[in-house]
């Protein structure tokens, strides 16, 4: 895709040749243009066009409300073949995030006409966030033309048809623009790279190849990279990620990936993402229902993965870690029974009651793992580890856990930022109580209601004093229907918050 911006001289946009001019509208933007304030492209078009963009807002009902959309075609009146109003809903209740969203709605308007070149006319923001204005549009714009189309044949695969998207802002300089936009290019491919990786088949995506996916962004992005196999692992007492991988034919592989920043990190950070690359439930076998989307049941990988390249990317100051447990949970005559008490690397023992609570397990071990050998200063994991994390919060908020609220206020104040919804749940002692074991130090999993604490309980157990948070993406991961910047299926969940929080945009200067 091919950027370009005017910030100086807007009502060139009346001449510019362009197939669409997407001008983003906020309520009350018509009494705005009657009193000569406001978009100044807007006023610009409608006189080229004799009043007729206005008029026609007014009589069809345009009043700028979020969702709203009214498309003209201009008849050859004007540079822009053609002109869409995007409504984004009142000033006061917009977020610079939003723009990511309406962005990606000028573009599916765009690719739906076909049309090779968008003019985006922005609504006018502080120039100190021109940056920020750059960055959001062009991961909206990128985002709405991912398609994972490498199974689709003849006209299907239908990437979009458009090549170059000129913003138009006056409220921005074209530097700061152009920063933003390169750091928006970098989170957009991060996000889509999270994306195929889930999108993949599990009979293609195995963990072993996870793991090879991993040596090669090692690779490309100078990264430490260590790859265990399931020997290396049972020296390591694993029990509990080897007892989950056991029913399958395909071997586990532990994936530790290193990115050093150069000089002195500011600190040491652990991304730990869960990593079952299939989850049929193991002998508590799925219905076809639930198994359907259980190859996204390792998007925590996915989001980690493709955040740490981003972060690599961008310079981030910290020393960032990647640990992936992956495995897939199968059953066969080797599978584990329910019943069977597994020893955790940690030491801990745990009686399986349930042979789909098989996340909580992987991810028990992968963090003791971090914590002996890694030692970081915080860990935070992502996982899609229960539905009751989407009865508690719905399919696009994460509840996220932690036994630090300054961690949690921190990861929150970045997914804020970035317009990706996450949300605080407690972790009530009590709730642990039906997680308690006859004959082991615990069970792997408890009583149906607050299944999203009870997972988070079961973890904590292993987290230590070391501060930490679990978000848990079962929810967000993926989406049943596109919904501007986020496509059907895996939506790349948390790639934006991560590097919003470790490499956030430098702040502008005064
Ligand atoms: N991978 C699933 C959780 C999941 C469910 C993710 C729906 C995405 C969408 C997890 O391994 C699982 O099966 N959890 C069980 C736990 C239960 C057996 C304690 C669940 O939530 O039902
Ligand atoms: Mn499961
Ligand atoms: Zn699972």
């Amino acid at each position: 895709m091919r950027f370009s911006h005017r910030t100086d001289d807007i009502p060139a946009i009346v001449t510019d040749q362009v197939d669409l001019c997407a001008i983003i509208c906020q309520e009350g933007f018509a009494s705005q243009q009657a009193d000569g304030k406001g978009c100044s492209g807007l006023r610009a078009l409608d006189a080229a066009l004799d009043g007729l963009l206005l008029m026609l807002a007014t009589e069809e009902h345009f009043t700028g409300k979020k969702g709203q959309a009214l498309q003209v075609h201009t008849h050859g009146k004007v540079g822009p073949r053609r002109i869409v109003l995007l409504g984004v809903g009142k000033p006061k209740d917009f977020a610079l995030s939003e723009l990511r969203h309406a962005s990606a709605r000028a573009v599916r308007a765009a690719t739906a006409s076909k049309c090779q070149s968008l003019a985006l006319v922005l609504p006018a923001t502080e120039p100190a966030d021109a940056e920020r204005v750059g960055e959001f549009v062009a991961e909206g714009v990128l985002l709405a033309g991912y398609q994972f189309d490498k199974y689709l044949s003849g006209d299907r695969k239908r990437p979009t048809t458009l090549t170059e998207v000129r913003l138009v802002s006056a409220a921005a300089t074209g530097a700061a623009l152009d920063k933003g936009i390169a750091r928006g290019e970098k989170i957009a491919h991060g996000v889509m790279q999270a994306r195929d990786l889930a999108h993949e088949q599990a009979s293609e995506l195995t963990p072993r190849r996870l793991a090879d996916f991993a040596t090669e962004l090692a690779k490309t992005r100078g990264l430490e990279c260590e790859i265990l196999g399931p020997a290396q692992c049972a020296e390591l007492g694993m029990g509990c990620f080897l007892g989950v991988a056991r029913g399958s034919d395909e071997e586990p592989r532990l994936i530790h990936l290193t990115y050093k920043p150069p000089g002195t990190p500011r600190r040491r950070v652990a991304l730990v993402g869960k990593s079952v690359t299939f989850d049929s439930g193991g002998l508590s076998l799925k219905t076809t229902e639930g198994m359907l989307e259980m190859k996204y049941d390792m998007g925590g990988a996915a989001t980690v993965l493709g955040s740490l390249g981003v972060l690599a990317e961008l310079g981030c100051p910290d020393e960032v870690h990647v640990i992936c447990a992956a495995t897939e949970n199968m059953l066969s005559g080797r599978a584990y029974k329910l019943g069977d008490v597994l020893r955790s690397m940690a030491g801990k023992t745990v009686e399986i009651n349930n042979t789909d609570a098989e996340g909580r397990l992987t991810l028990a071990d992968a963090i003791t793992f971090t914590l002996t050998r890694i030692k970081p200063d915080e860990l935070l994991d992502f996982a899609t580890l229960t539905g009751g994390a989407v009865v508690a919060l719905g399919p696009h908020i994460a509840p996220v856990m932690s036994n630090s609220p300054e961690l949690v206020h921190k990861l929150l104040a970045a997914a804020g930022q970035v317009g990706e919804g996450m949300w605080q749940l407690p972790l009530p002692e009590r709730l642990f109580d039906s997680l308690k074991s006859e004959i082991a130090d615990m069970k792997n999993s408890g009583e149906r209601y607050g299944g999203a604490m009870i997972a988070g309980l079961f973890l904590k157990e292993f987290v230590g004093e070391t501060p930490w948070v679990h978000v848990d993406m079962a929810g967000p991961v993926s989406a049943s229907k596109e919904w501007g910047h986020i496509s059907k299926g895996p939506t790349g969940f948390g790639v934006a918050t991560l590097v919003e929080y470790l490499a956030p945009a430098a702040p502008a200067a005064a």
